[in-house]
C-alpha cells in the first residue's frame, strides 16, 4: 500500500513548487529594502558572481560583476571562481555557464527567458536534418539548446563566426545553424559554402529596410551600425557589422558623431555611458512597437536577481550526458577564439 504524505511542505519544497509554476520566484521582497545594495551583499556573503548581457535592463548592467556579448560572457564563465554564477541573460547563455562550471550552482532570474532563436530549432528537427548531410560537420551559433550543442561540432558566436569557420579545415563540409542571416553573412565574408537551417531572431528581424534607407538620406553623416542576426537587406546597406561588444567598440571608437543603430535596445545603456558625445538613432521597426526590445531578456528584474540569490533558485540543471557531450564543441570554440586573439577584457 502506497503512503501519501500530508505533512505541510517545507519552505525550500514550496519554492520548488513556484519555481516549478511561475519560472522564478514569485516572493515580493520587504517593502522599502535597497535591492542593489542587498544584492551586492548577497552575492559577497555567497561568493557569487552576477553576469550580464548587454540587452539587459541599465539597472542590471549598472550592478553585474561583468557585462558583455555571447563571446565575453562564455569566456568569463569559463573562468570565475565564484561558487554561483547569477546568470542575467537568457537560457541557453545560462546552460552554457552550466556546461562549463558542471559542480557550481547556476542560477537564471527568471526560467522563462527563452531565445526565438534557439526556440527556432528544436532537437529532433535538427536531428533529422542533420541525418540528411552525414559527411557535414556542425557549425552552432551559441544561440541554441544544450541538445543542440551535444550534436555540434563547434559552436561559434557573433564575435567569432567569421574568423573560426574561416579556420575550420577546408575540406569540411559544413552546417550551419540555427541563424539563417548570421549564416548567410559568414558565407559571404568566408567565401565558404554552408548548408542553413532556417532560423532567425523575432528582435534582430524587424527593423524597416525602407524606413532605414528614408532616415540614411534625412542624415546622410550618420553610420549604419548593425547585428549580423539582421537580415541580408539592412545589412546590405550597413557602413559596420558587428557583435554587440564590437558595435560598442565602434561607436567609442569611430570619429563620426551619430549612428543608426539596428540591434537590441540594451546596447544603447552602455554606447551613451562609454561614448556621450556621441548621438544614437535607434533603427526604426516596420511598425509603431518596441519590437528591437527583447522580451525574453527583459523578463530580468533586480527583484528576481535578488530572489535569485537569496533562495538560490530557479537552478539551471542539465543531464549529466547532454554536459558532457555540449562541452567539447564549447570548449574548442574557446580555444580557437583564444588561438585567434579574440579574448575580450572585462
Ligand atoms: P551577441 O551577444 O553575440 O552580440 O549576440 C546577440 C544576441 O542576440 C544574444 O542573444
Ligand atoms: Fe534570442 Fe534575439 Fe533575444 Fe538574442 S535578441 S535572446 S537572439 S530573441
Amino acid at each position: 500500500m502506497s503512503t501519501v504524505s500530508t505533512s505541510p511542505l517545507t519552505f525550500a519544497e514550496n519554492i520548488s513548487k513556484w519555481v516549478e509554476e511561475y519560472g522564478y520566484v514569485p516572493i515580493e521582497p520587504p517593502l522599502g529594502i535597497d535591492l542593489v545594495a542587498e544584492i551586492q551583499r548577497l552575492k559577497r556573503e555567497k561568493n557569487a558572481v552576477l553576469l550580464a548581457h548587454y540587452y539587459q535592463e541599465a539597472e542590471i548592467q549598472d550592478i553585474a560583476d561583468f557585462i558583455g556579448d555571447s563571446l565575453g560572457l562564455s569566456q568569463k564563465a569559463a573562468e570565475t571562481n565564484a561558487d554561483i554564477i547569477v546568470f542575467a541573460g537568457v537560457h541557453f547563455m545560462a546552460e552554457t555557464a552550466k556546461i562549463l562550471n558542471p559542480t557550481k550552482k547556476v542560477l537564471i532570474p527568471d526560467l522563462n527567458a527563452g531565445c526565438s532563436l534557439s526556440d527556432s530549432c528544436p532537437p529532433e528537427a535538427f536531428a533529422a536534418f542533420k541525418a540528411q548531410y552525414p559527411d557535414h560537420k556542425v557549425v552552432s551559433y551559441i544561440n541554441t539548446s544544450a541538445r543542440i550543442k551535444a550534436m555540434s561540432d563547434i559552436i561559434v558566436t557573433s564575435s567569432n563566426a567569421v574568423p573560426i569557420v574561416q579556420a575550420l579545415p577546408a575540406d569540411w563540409k559544413l552546417i550551419f545553424a540555427p541563424d539563417k542571416n548570421l549564416g548567410l553573412y559568414v558565407m559571404r565574408k568566408t567565401g565558404r559554402d554552408m548548408v542553413l537551417w532556417n532560423g532567425v531572431c523575432m528582435v534582430h528581424t524587424i527593423f524597416s529596410h525602407q524606413k532605414v534607407r528614408a532616415l540614411r538620406q534625412a542624415y546622410p553623416d550618420a553610420e549604419l551600425i548593425a547585428h549580423p542576426e539582421c537580415e541580408p537587406a539592412l545589412l546590405e546597406q550597413a557602413d559596420f557589422i558587428g557583435s554587440t561588444t564590437a558595435l560598442l567598440n565602434y561607436v567609442v571608437n569611430s570619429p563620426k558623431k551619430r549612428f543608426i543603430v539596428a540591434t537590441e535596445t540594451g546596447i544603447l545603456h552602455q554606447m551613451r555611458k562609454k561614448a556621450p558625445d556621441k548621438e544614437l538613432i535607434q533603427a526604426p521597426a516596420e511598425y509603431s512597437c518596441s519590437c528591437n526590445t527583447c522580451p525574453h531578456m527583459k523578463l530580468n528584474t533586480l527583484e528576481k536577481i535578488y530572489n535569485a540569490l537569496l533562495y538560490e533558485a530557479p537552478e539551471v540543471t542539465l543531464p549529466p550526458d547532454i554536459m558532457e557531450a555540449a562541452r567539447r564543441p564549447i570548449e574548442l570554440m574557446l580555444q580557437m577564439s583564444r588561438d585567434l586573439g579574440l579574448v575580450q577584457k572585462g
